[in-house]
């Protein structure tokens, strides 16, 4: 599969079978991740594999938030199940003071947001599927994972072969509202 193929065709993955993931292919996506550009290369990120089925039920639970959820009418995380049910979750992190700090950005998250953009798009490429889980307890996860505070815990990413084909992709906005040529305009 080449590059624009896989940036096409990725979609979310919710839905795992539980048939495990190689180590070679979890190696693959690992080294996508360790590749990817960063602020002045000091690859601000850090990642936990999880593979314990304990461990992964509690991240699972930590993923629904209420405050989130509720005024949204949302009863779950859409993907609380696939964080129990994947054979692996990778916790992505990063580590702002080892990234950029200009004009207000934080470019920790840009750093971790573009490795785990490789990360999605190599786990593809290798037949597996995951989806960017944003919503989580972040507090108490770090205790449970015993992440140190100064680490912000970025994403979560369940990983494992999809039990289905994913739906189309849901709907994009047009390049004319996204993309101006020369200026500004409107
Ligand atoms: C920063 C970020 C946070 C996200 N958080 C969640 C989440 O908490 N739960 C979830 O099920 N999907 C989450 N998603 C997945 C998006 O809903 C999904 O990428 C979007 O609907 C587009 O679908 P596609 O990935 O299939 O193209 C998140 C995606 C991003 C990039």
């Amino acid at each position: 599969m080449d590059t624009l193929e896989a940036i096409r065709t990725r979609r979310s993955v919710r839905k795992f079978s539980d048939r495990p993931v190689e180590p070679e292919k979890l190696q693959a996506v690992l080294e996508a991740v360790q590749m990817a550009p960063s602020w002045a290369n000091m690859q601000c990120w850090r990642f936990v594999v999880v593979e314990d089925p304990d461990m992964k039920a509690k991240i699972s639970e930590l993923s629904y938030v209420e405050a989130y959820f509720a005024p949204k009418g949302y009863k779950s995380n859409p993907s609380r199940k696939a964080l129990a049910e994947a054979p692996v979750v990778i916790v992505a992190c990063g580590v702002p003071t080892d990234s950029g700090d200009l004009r207000g950005q934080q470019y920790y998250l840009t750093d971790v947001g573009i490795a785990t953009e490789n990360l999605m798009l190599a786990a593809h490429a290798v037949g597996l599927g995951t989806v960017f889980v944003g919503v989580f307890d972040e507090e108490n996860l770090g205790y449970l994972l015993d992440i140190p505070p100064e680490v912000r815990i970025v994403g979560l990413f369940p990983l494992g072969y999809p039990q289905e084909e994913p739906k189309g992709a849901p709907p994009r906005k047009s390049l004319d509202e996204i993309v101006h040529y020369e200026k500004w305009k409107g």
